[in-house]
């Protein structure tokens, strides 16, 4: 009999059909308005799940006493509580690689457009404000050559790396968890401790996972230690950052601007105060949001599913 599977991430009709060959598939869109019901009538049966963007609690975890196997479709996995599925014998999968040049491009995308003020000045033209050639009140800030500062070393830290300096011909500090010498021949790269590379980096760029370690690693004290001339880019959690005193640094030009694609709540809401400033550009969690790339890692996830049914490891197991 085939094992079923509970997806709830829209698949390609390939990627869809693949799956369907080979288990029994219950399609939920968690995001309708009866999704959490009809998750909670499908997990009793479920072998599999197949998503992202979801917590499941232990709640939804009792409902699904036959259940093996996790895919996220995604690299991050501090949705999940990681102990909890050991301890249930649940197996989690990810995908990383797929995601990483792209997310790496997301992050460039960020600094490019809040050095040099690309979106604050297309809104400036769109609305009719340009009718003379532009001064200093409107320039932005040199990206090429100047030290960027690379918070987290993994994959996506050093395809950021990577960019910066072959492309930008940018200094590169890095922090992490330890050195990485052959990032440092590579890149040309320096190790330091965070204060140092907060307080040198014209640039800092966020690319750590986000754990209890790193919860809040950017607070108002290390905002404080940043350039006044600095701008923050957060392709990592939102919750990395200490929202609230991001905020005030921002208000108080402390300083020149952030580049964010993640929130402490997403979707962010409309009515927040982040929103309001011309030195923030907000995009709403796009780090691997291309065709290419989002296909990629539902392939990936699906080959994860498939394997880790047919008893065998897959390639990406978290726990
Ligand atoms: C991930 O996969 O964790 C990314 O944040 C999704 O873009």
């Amino acid at each position: 009999m085939k094992k079923r599977v509970v997806l709830y991430k829209r698949l390609s009709p390939a990627l869809l059909a693949q799956l369907e060959q080979q288990v029994e598939v219950t399609w939920v869109d968690t995001s309708a308005a009866d999704g959490l019901a009809r998750l909670r009538d499908a997990l009793p049966g479920a072998h599999g799940l197949l998503g992202a963007s979801l917590r499941l609690d232990a709640g939804l975890l009792d409902l699904a006493p036959q259940l093996q196997v996790i895919a996220s479709v995604s690299v991050g996995v501090d949705n999940y509580d990681i102990e909890a599925l050991t301890r249930r014998g649940i197996m989690l999968t990810n995908t990383p690689d797929v995601l990483t040049e792209t997310t790496a491009d997301t992050g460039l995308a960020l600094l490019l457009a809040t050095a040099r003020r690309v979106v604050e000045l297309a809104n400036w033209v769109r609305d009719g404000h340009w009718q003379a050639s532009l001064g200093p009140a409107h320039f932005g800030n040199d990206v090429h050559g100047k030290r960027i500062g690379i918070v987290g070393m993994g994959r996506i830290g050093q395809a950021v790396a990577r960019r910066a300096a072959a492309g930008f011909g940018m200094q590169v500090l890095y922090h992490s968890s330890r050195p990485k010498p052959e990032v440092e021949a590579r890149y040309s790269a320096r190790y330091c401790d965070l204060d140092t590379l907060l307080a040198e980096a014209d640039y800092v760029c966020l690319t750590v996972p986000l754990s209890a370690a790193t919860e809040k690693l950017i607070g108002a004290r290390e905002l404080a230690l940043m350039k006044p001339e600095a701008i923050l880019v957060n392709i990592a959690r939102g919750r990395v950052v200490d929202e609230a005193a991001l905020l005030v640094a921002l208000q108080e030009k402390r300083i020149r601007g952030a580049g964010l694609d993640v929130f402490v709540q997403e979707p962010l809401p409309a009515d927040s105060p982040l929103l309001r400033l011309e030195n923030v550009v907000a995009t709403p969690h796009i780090g691997s949001a291309t065709h290419e790339t989002r296909e990629a890692m539902a392939r990936c996830a699906v080959d994860n599913l498939l394997s880790a049914l047919a008893g065998q490891r897959p390639a990406n197991v978290v726990n």
